[in-house]
């Protein structure tokens, strides 16, 4: 076992020190000052028995187990609580700390049920293992006298239950809870012997403020806090480490298996992008890959009101590639185009943007970010030079000031929000920039210093105006702007900036934000010695999304917050692999390594290594490809992994586009939405059932392991190897890494990037190149990509989504954290038991004068269409703002939201539609339709299976 997987029994300092010598059991030992004896002797190989103690939290001090004798020093102190000093000599080992800690072991087995063998934790236990270790088979005390044996079990969460008989109040549970999560979700009551673990006000964990991320049960050393998976079947026999399969933060985690089943899923404490953490989602919401709705095997059809076939692999791939032939035939070579999934792997989605360029001979490739992050490619690359975030997620924990913009790490990142609250306790300050208050406005033990509620699509408005304040009282770094950015463009924007129409008092009206409040959040931001700024969609899901990015890019540039460590820009990217799949090339313009397809001397590299001539002009955007669907022109999609039909705006349209085609090939894990308007359907892979690597939010490229064989047969690259041949554009991999090398011959930034290294690293953060070996955890150190940092003038320009007398309310959307995107994972595990639906919510001003109580179905109508959700009655809203999430497709949520979009990259406005809400007794027309159309298509598909079987 490597040194850092070794529980060394408590945390590295935390402060660089001078080295220290001492001497332990005889051995001369050097160690860092602040270095417990405890962590001193275990890096000497030197076991001390603990039981309170693990190196993930802070010592406590309460177990006893871990007494030593230190020369020239009285008593025997813990080594857990014990910094080591110079010239300290100790001993671990003696008559009488044998004599202690076997009496404090005894008392512990006196209270704890002696049947190890029947434990669902046997051979996976702290205490068991002590007790082996040090001869103790049973207790001097008896087992007789008062004890909690009979203590009532708790069985609330889906995941994992409590057993206070086994628990030996350690408080690891207490801890993890607090120190690393960050909810303060668990408390000791009472004292002494009637000391006992609680959740929330003795309430079972599900009513609690626990959010099941699974650190206490992760601590705990006993089986009194065990995942339900392990009691259910057995401890695992095998484990991997692999990437989550849901959000951008990318946590790296060990898949513990017995045979084929997945017995549970932990957090690698190496893991780089969580070190040790996680969440609900990735802990324990892997069951979908299980799940019943799963399709396995290929199926056809005609149109879409036939049943469909289950046919073999061959024929549906023959089919696929002779209906997307004959469509090129008729229509012409633009008239079909692809999807990339951002939930598959690098190389999956480099094979689909490869076959749509090199197979269908056209550039009509896209991906999810055209409804997310685009903006950000084009914002960040147009300032600094690179399309993606210029930190590792380690740096929060140098930032003194950290702005959050348009963000919700508590319910889309959570792991990272764990971090980030870990900094907030240490003394960091907050800046919140959104129009909800979320939990980290005014959360358990973080508050914000300033929350500027502004309404929603003020984006660009209240970051000129923050910017505006920074130059108007000299706040900026001038020396930075002088050295790193371009001097014509940063007098042009100071010009721009400095105008009195920029100024918060002049932008209140549009904001909403007291100028007051906003003059010292710029302050607060531009005097900080490191200011890191974290945003979401809440920034690019707008009509000038791109802008917003720029604005932020102009005001880290300004204060000089760029190149190193504790700063920067950093987009919190939504899925698990949307960074990489748009640095593979899943957009119609750009090459992998967002290179442009017109310039020459990029297309010949790839040329030559395709063997095929490649189109100089851009594709056709999602958008643009329904447009071209309804007019006719666009007749055939190969959409991989992306619910298209729930997770983009103006869903009538959508469909009509999807109605329109001749032939939608769907290759995913469910008959999903999109899936519903197929003609072919190949049945897609889980991340447990693949080879690959996933790229996340902070550039980190990380392996996934294939755990079990794919249901279906075949991994999702494979079946895309197959349609381009079948097409006749010839591939041939035998293994991902192969596809990877082709990737790193391709693409500067992944030059250096092999399977090899990344097995070596564990995980690699891209540029990775000669000038960069290791890989690049923060970017423009010195220079800008682009050479100079460039300020682009970022004129607020209103959207022209208003509220009117007849839509007076706005809609913003979001995401929560037991569902993920459009909840086709998720809802398909027991997460659905934190959320079935989702909510609309509302302000009490709002629903009084509406007359509607939480729990009321609300009728929301914009001009796009109208759909019914139950209202949620809160003040997280302002008052004039509706919010909702997308989980469930029945909800219609985007029926609602309009077509407006991003001015640069088409990005859809998700966050701002004018509506009107109303209380209503039953569904809208749409949502009665659809229930109809789902019972149709799944009588289609319940049809095609019984044949089948
Ligand atoms: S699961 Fe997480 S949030 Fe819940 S009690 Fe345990 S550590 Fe706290
Ligand atoms: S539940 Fe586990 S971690 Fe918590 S106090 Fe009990 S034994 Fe320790
Ligand atoms: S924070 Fe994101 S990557 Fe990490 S476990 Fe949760 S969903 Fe997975
Ligand atoms: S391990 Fe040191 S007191 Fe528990």
């Amino acid at each position: 076992m490597s040194e850092q997987l070794l529980d060394l029994g408590t945390p590295a300092p935390k402060c660089d020190g001078p080295m220290l010598d001492l001497e332990i059991d005889g051995r001369r030992l050097q160690v860092p000052t602040g270095t417990s004896v405890m962590r001193a002797a275990a890096l000497g190989g030197i076991n001390i028995p603990k039981l309170c103690a693990t190196d993930s939290l802070d010592a406590f001090g309460s177990c006893r187990m871990c007494l030593v004798e230190v020369e020239g020093r009285k008593g025997t102190p813990a080594a857990c609580t014990t910094p080591v000093e110079a010239g300290m000599v100790v001993h671990t080992q003696s008559g009488q700390l044998d004599s202690l800690r076997k009496n404090v072991l005894e008392l512990y087995v006196s209270d704890h049920p002696l049947d190890c063998a029947d434990c669902p934790s046997d051979g996976d236990c702290e205490l068991q293992e002590l007790a082996l270790e040090m001869g103790v088979e049973r207790s001097r005390y008896g087992c007789d006298g008062r004890n909690h044996l009979d203590a009532e079990k708790d069985c609330s969460n889906p995941y994992f239950t409590f057993d206070p008989s086994m628990c030996i109040v350690c408080y690891r549970c207490v801890r993890a809870c607090d120190d690393i999560q960050g909810s303060f979700a668990l408390t000791v009551d009472g004292r002494g012997f009637a000391s006992k673990i609680t959740a929330g006000q003795k309430e079972p964990f599900m009513e609690s403020e626990c959010v099941s991320c699974g650190a206490c049960v992760n601590a705990c050393p006993t089986a009194a806090l065990n995942e339900n998976s392990v009691i259910e079947l057995g401890l695992p026999e095998n484990s991997s480490v692999t990437t989550c399969a849901y959000c951008g933060v990318g946590c790296s985690f060990e898949v513990e298996t017995r045979g084929d089943e997945v017995v549970r899923m932990t957090p690698a404490k190496d893991g780089k992008a969580n070190a040790g953490h996680a969440c609900v989602k990735g802990r324990f919401a892997y069951g979908y890959a299980r799940h019943s709705d799963r399709i396995t095997r290929p199926m056809i059809r005609d149109t879409i009101d036939e049943p469909w076939r289950e046919v073999g692999w061959e024929e549906a791939i023959a089919h696929a590639a002779r209906r997307l032939r004959e469509i090129q035939q008729r229509h012409g070579v633009d008239s079909i185009g692809g999807i990339t999934s951002s939930r598959c792997t690098n190389e999956e989605t480099f094979l689909v943007q490869k076959l749509v360029r090199a197979g269908f001979g056209n550039n009509n490739v896209d991906n999810c970010a055209r409804v997310c992050h685009s903006p950000t490619g084009y914002g960040l690359k147009t300032t600094l030079g690179e399309s993606a975030g210029t930190q590792a997620f380690d740096s929060v924990a140098k930032a003194d000031v950290i702005m959050l913009i348009g963000c919700n790490p508590s319910d889309a990142h959570p792991v990272f929000a764990s971090r980030l609250k870990q900094r907030l306790r240490q003394g960091a300050q907050l800046i919140v920039v959104d129009p909800r208050a979320t939990e980290l406005v005014n959360g358990p033990h973080v508050r914000a210093a300033h929350h500027l509620q502004l309404r929603p699509g003020g984006n660009v408005a209240v970051l000129n105006a923050l910017a505006h304040v920074v130059i108007e009282e000299a706040l900026e770094d001038a020396d930075f702007i002088l050295e790193r950015c371009e001097t014509p463009a940063y007098e042009s924007w100071r010009g721009f900036v400095l105008g009195n129409e920029n100024s918060p008092e002049r932008l209140q009206d549009v904001t909403g934000v007291p100028p007051g409040e906003l003059r010292a959040a710029a302050r607060l931001y531009a005097g900080a010695a490191n200011a890191a700024i974290y945003y979401g969609l809440g920034v690019t899901e707008h009509s000038q999304g791109s802008t917003a990015v720029m604005a932020i890019a102009n005001l880290a540039m300004a204060t000089g917050n760029l190149g190193r460590e504790g700063v920067g820009v950093n987009p919190l990217r939504g899925q698990n692999n949307v960074q990489g799949s748009c640095d593979m090339g899943s957009f119609p313009h750009e090459l992998p390594g967002y290179r442009h397809v017109s310039d020459p001397q990029v297309r010949g590299l790839f040329e030559a290594e395709w063997q095929v001539e490649l189109q100089a002009e851009p594709g056709l955007r999602i958008p643009n490809m329904f447009d071209a669907a309804v007019s006719g022109a666009f007749m055939g999609l190969y959409c991989q992994g992306e619910d298209i039909a729930q997770s983009d705006p103006n869903t009538r349209h959508v469909q009509a586009a999807l109605r329109s085609m001749e032939c939608i090939i769907v290759q995913d894990l469910f008959l999903n939405e999109t899936a519903k308007y197929a003609h072919v359907f190949l049945p897609g892979s889980t991340f447990l059932e693949k080879n690959g690597t996933f790229t996340n939010a902070e550039r980190r490229i990380s392996m996934v392991r294939k755990v079990m064989p794919p249901k279906s047969g075949k991994e999702d690259w494979q079946i895309t190897v197959d349609l381009a041949n079948a097409m006749g554009y010839p591939m041939s991999y035998s293994h991902p890494s192969e596809i990877m090398d082709e990737i790193a011959r391709l693409t500067p930034t992944f030059r250096g990037v092999s399977y090899a290294k990344l097995e070596r690293y564990g995980s690699i953060q891209w540029p990775c190149n000669d000038d960069a070996p290791a890989g690049t955890p923060t970017m423009h150190v010195d220079t800008f990509v682009r050479g100079k940092g460039y300020f682009a003038i970022t004129g607020y320009v209103p959207t022209s989504e208003r509220t009117t007398a007849e839509h007076p309310l706005l809609l913003t959307t979001g995401r929560i954290l037991s569902q993920y995107n459009v909840g086709a994972q998720t809802r398909r595990t027991e997460n659905t038991r934190w959320a079935g639906e989702d909510l609309l919510e509302i302000h009490p001003l709002d629903a009084g004068e509406r007359g509607i109580a939480s729990g009321d179905w609300v009728g929301i109508s914009s001009r796009a269409g109208a759909t019914v959700l139950r209202a949620l009655v809160t003040e997280r809203v302002q008052p004039g703002v509706l919010y909702t999430t997308f989980h469930f497709p029945l909800s219609g949520t985007n029926v609602v939201t309009t077509e407006n979009s991003d001015w640069a990259t088409n990005c859809p406005e998700y966050k701002v539609t004018a509506v009107e809400a109303t209380r209503v007794r039953g569904p809208s027309e749409w949502q009665k339709q659809q229930a109809q159309f789902n019972r149709r298509q799944q009588a289609l598909l319940d049809k095609a299976r019984a044949t089948a079987d």
